[in-house]
């Protein structure tokens, strides 16, 4: 490598890895991340790719739409290089670096759908708020707030959601602020779900990991839905209750 290309190759890295502090930019790992993003309108600043034609016959075969864009982003780098701009080189060897929305929380809030908004409190797990996203994505969500110190932004959340933070409002915030929105407790201690109950517009509320929702919470909901389990099960991981409430209203 020349010094030139080797002064690059330091650079890329640099700013990949600042990227993954910069509460402004988003990474983005692996194809299927690169291509929501993109899908649902991430200004991406730059990609970087081991493999350029299996992302250009992955996105002939699978995001027609995007392929253009993918195509123009993707630069070429040697495998040893994307193992160093990302801590797991994602297998369709595509990293990408894209600038975070601006999130209108109000806006959300305010947004006079039907549909729920997902409250996260103080979620802990990447792979888990990744996986919330996602399923709040593909029912239509108005949007997922979190609160707590966890980022929903972190590059771990956005390749669990596969870049799918793009296509709804997500953001952290310190507290619930007020709405005209029914806020719903989801626990398992509630009163069992029944399709269709869910009232229009709700904040639908879920706990933590350990311990699931606050008292304060608790006590704060007009409403406290559990979903119904076999006797001797405790709860159900964070995610798949969001999927399997989000979903009691669309099936
Ligand atoms: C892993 S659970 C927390 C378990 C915690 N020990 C508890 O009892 O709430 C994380 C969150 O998922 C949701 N959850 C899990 N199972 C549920 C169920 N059967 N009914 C309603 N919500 C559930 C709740 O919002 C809960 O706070």
């Amino acid at each position: 490598m020349s010094r030139v290309d080797e002064a690059a190759a330091g650079a890329l890295v640099r700013r990949y890895r600042a990227a993954r502090r910069d509460p402004g930019l988003a990474v983005l790992e692996g194809f299927h991340a690169l291509k929501h993003a993109l899908r649902f309108g991430a200004k991406v600043q730059e990609a970087a790719t081991s493999d350029p034609e299996g992302v250009e016959r992955l996105a002939g075969e699978l995001a027609p739409d995007v392929a253009t864009g993918l195509a123009a982003v993707a630069a070429p780098v040697a495998p040893e290089l994307l193992a160093e701009l990302v801590p797991y080189a994602p297998r369709t060897g595509v990293v990408a670096i894209a600038r975070r929305p601006e999130v209108d929380i109000e806006a959300a809030l305010a947004d006079p759908r039907p549909q729920p908004l997902v409250l996260l409190e103080d979620p802990r797990t990447m792979g888990n708020m990744g996986a919330c996203v996602r399923v709040a994505a593909a029912a239509g969500a108005a949007g997922v707030l979190t609160t707590g110190e966890a980022d929903p932004w972190h590059p771990d959340a956005l390749r669990g959601a596969a870049g799918l933070h793009y296509a709804l409002p997500v953001a952290r915030i310190d507290a619930l602020p007020e709405s005209d929105r029914p806020l719903v407790a989801i626990d398992p201690e509630g009163e069992g779900l029944r399709p269709g109950e869910l009232p229009p517009r709700a904040v639908l509320a879920f706990g933590t990991e350990r311990h699931g929702l606050s008292e304060e919470l608790l006590e704060r909901a007009d409403a406290r839905l559990g979903i119904p389990m076999r006797e001797g099960v405790s709860s159900l991981n964070l995610a798949t209750s969001v999927a399997a409430v989000l979903f009691s209203r669309l099936l």
